[in-house]
């Protein structure tokens, strides 16, 4: 298992998504913990855009009943670890959006990038960190 800080230091200000994509940018030289980074730093520009409110009914659903059969009816633990406030108040939004979306390779916890857009992820990261119960 792999335990990311996600404490101050870490510093995604200055990094430039396009280098992802420049030969011999950032994917050449990185471990995969820099590209999870780089990666939640090109998400992070992607447009706040707006879930609308059929959407989110849907989202929510998905969180009882799919998010919840590992992460406990309530949140509170199960196969997977609680996604109480409490717990993931020391995540960066963006990280947790990248946790929802690719899952934690190596690990029971799936990618949800087939069920959910970047901002559909982030959307539902910051309703976590708000500790929505569903
Ligand atoms: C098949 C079981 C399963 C399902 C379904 C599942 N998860 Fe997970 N999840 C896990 C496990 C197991 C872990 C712990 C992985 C590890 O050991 O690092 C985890 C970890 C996480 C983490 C990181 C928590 C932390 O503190 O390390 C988040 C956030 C998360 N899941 C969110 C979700 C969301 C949101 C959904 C639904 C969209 C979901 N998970 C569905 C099993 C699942």
């Amino acid at each position: 298992m792999i335990e990311i800080n996600v404490g101050s230091n870490i510093k995604l200000v200055n990094f430039n998504p396009l280098s992802l994509f420049i030969p011999g940018g950032i994917l050449k030289h990185s471990s995969p913990l820099a590209i999870l980074f780089a990666a939640a730093a090109a998400i992070s520009g992607a447009a706040q855009a707006q879930i609308a409110p059929d959407r989110q009914a849907e989202i929510l659903y998905l969180l009882k009943h799919d998010c919840g059969s590992c992460h406990g009816m309530r949140l509170e633990g199960g196969l997977g670890p609680a996604l109480t406030a409490e717990r993931l108040n020391a995540w960066e939004s963006d990280l947790l959006a990248m946790t929802i979306l690719y899952g934690r390779p190596g690990t029971p916890m799936p990618p949800w990038r087939p069920f959910l857009t970047d901002s559909e992820a982030r959307w539902l990261a910051a309703r976590l960190k708000e500790g929505i119960r569903p």
